[in-house]
């Protein structure tokens, strides 16, 4: 008898996969574990939101997902290729070309135009400056935008603010955005909307969306919510 095997258009690995994954830090003598036997797979197109009280390791989650930060034990596979063992060369590619981060802070230039703080992104993957322009228009399109182009961060809104950074997180192609409290400076109108946003995104492009929440409101968006207490997972629940 033959085995089973996948059709080839059907990749049966998932994008990510954490295996016993462990993040320590020391403080003052003492070890705190942000993050520790965390097992997980993520598969490419998921909407996942993580919860969790304060402290519980959502930021540290996020981090070693987009290869900011990397395990002190365990392995974190994603794309293949096992994080842990690439060169920083290859870990400053990732995070250029396939991962956008969103904060909760905006983090936008302030003396930048919208279209400018988009565009900036660009600028490490050498692409032309008309071309930059011109996506970064596109992309703030896309987020509802179209009109504010022009504007300084001063002069928007958080909600819009937050769409900038989105359009900003989208510039180079991403396979993950990773947004840690996005809506954490918002009122509840506005996280809707941004939410909805992320939402339609993936959607629309397939971009896998990871989202840090401490807030179930915010969480009910996903597709998938994981909640996480003292630094690993308690639950995984797909609606
Ligand atoms: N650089 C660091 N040095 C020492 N301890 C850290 C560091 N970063 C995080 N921690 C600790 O790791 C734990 C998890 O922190 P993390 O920031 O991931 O939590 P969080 O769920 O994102 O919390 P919040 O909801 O407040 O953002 C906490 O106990 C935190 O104090
Ligand atoms: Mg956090």
């Amino acid at each position: 008898m033959t085995e089973a095997r996948p059709t080839p258009d059907h990749d049966p690995q998932p994008q990510y996969r954490l295996q016993r994954v462990e993040r320590r830090y020391e403080r003052g003598g003492v070890a705190v574990l942000a993050v520790h036997d965390l097992d997980l797979e993520i598969d490419a197109g998921d909407f996942l939101s993580i919860q969790g009280p304060s402290g519980s390791g959502k930021t540290t989650l996020l981090q070693l997902l987009g290869a900011l930060d990397s395990p002190t034990s365990g392995s974190i596979f994603f794309e293949g290729q096992e994080l842990g063992q690439v060169s920083d060369h290859v870990l400053t590619g990732i995070r250029a070309e396939r991962v956008g981060f969103v904060f909760q802070q905006f983090n936008l230039l302030p003396t930048l135009t919208a279209v400018e703080n988009v565009a900036i992104a660009m600028v490490p993957l050498k692409v032309k400056s008309e071309e930059r322009r011109k996506r970064a228009v596109e992309l703030l399109g896309q987020v509802g935008l179209a009109a504010r182009t022009e504007h300084l961060p001063s002069r928007l809104s958080g909600g819009e603010q937050q769409r900038v950074a989105i359009a900003r997180a989208l510039a180079n192609h991403p396979r993950v955005i990773m947004a840690d409290e996005p809506t954490g400076n918002l009122d509840s109108q506005n996280a809707t909307e941004i939410m909805a946003l992320l939402g339609r995104l993936q959607c629309d492009t397939s971009v896998t969306v990871v989202v840090a929440t401490h807030d179930p409101e915010v969480a009910r968006h996903s597709q998938r919510q994981i909640v996480m207490r003292d630094g690993t997972v308690v639950s995984d629940a797909r609606t």
